[in-house]
């Protein structure tokens, strides 16, 4: 079957970055050249660098996004940023739900739908992160797993526009394991129908990356599984070269 949604690939810089970082920006609206007509591209770099990259990326294809935001709009919250504020820097995109916050900020399904909830009162895009761990595999729970993470953490009233939902098995991220293309296909099968079930005919328009380990070498293979919309790419989207190459087989 043919899906009519456009391919989605994301790089997550994580806490890594600098402002003389913009040169792989530089490098990556060169590299994607045509190809950004028929693939959605976006860059989530360091809240540092929000503002300086999308200013870049102004008149490209490329959109910048971040990696959290607070639920709130502003007030008394040292430390956090708005999801109105990131939109105020340029960013169009925001990642909730990273299982990197889930586990070291203890952000709960409740705190990250919030989150969601507040990228859309902004204007951006939300997308939300859900995966399972190790030991939740190995007890075969992960299709409960996420089938929670998606009814805790999503709030109603998504579309094909607002939410982007990222598969990262928490055990693949960073580690050089991936899942196989079978247990892949099986937890995009089980969103997808979940997003059907839930937001109708829109569920079916909502694209589902899946992340953890996507390299130029693996990206082929994982692209291509049913219900695979895009790639959600950590370690491997810091280097323009590396990012292009997953980019690239959507050519
Ligand atoms: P890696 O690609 O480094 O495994 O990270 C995946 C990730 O957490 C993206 O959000």
């Amino acid at each position: 079957m043919v899906s009519a949604r456009r391919p989605l690939v994301a790089g997550n810089w994580k806490m890594n970055g600098l402002q003389r970082s913009a040169a792989e920006l530089t490098k990556i609206i060169a590299g994607a050249g045509e190809l950004a007509a028929r693939i959605d591209i976006v860059v989530c770099p360091p809240a540092t660098l929000v503002a300086d990259f999308a200013a870049r990326a102004r008149g490209s294809a490329i959109v910048i996004g971040a990696q959290d935001c607070h639920a709130e709009v502003s007030g008394a919250f040292t430390g956090d940023i708005s999801a109105e504020m990131l939109k105020d820097a340029g960013a169009q995109a925001v990642i909730v739900g990273h299982s990197e916050r889930r586990s070291t900020h203890q952000e709960t399904d409740a705190e990250v739908r919030a989150k969601a909830l507040a990228a859309w009162r902004a204007g951006l895009i939300a997308i939300v992160c859900i995966g399972e761990t190790r030991a939740e595999r190995t007890a075969g729970h992960t299709n409960a797993v996420v089938q929670t993470q998606m009814g805790e953490s999503l709030p109603d009233g998504a579309t094909a526009e607002n939410l982007v939902v990222a598969y990262e098995p928490v055990w693949a991220i960073g580690t050089g394991l991936t899942p196989t293309s079978a247990d892949v296909a099986e937890v995009h099968g089980v969103i997808r129908q979940r997003l059907g079930a839930r937001y109708g005919a829109a569920g079916h328009g909502v694209r589902i990356l899946y992340g953890g380990s996507v390299k130029p070498a693996n990206a082929g293979e994982l692209m291509h599984i049913n219900n695979v919309d895009g790639a959600l790419v950590g370690g491997a989207s810091l280097k323009a070269e590396e990012f292009l190459g997953i980019v690239n087989v959507h050519r």
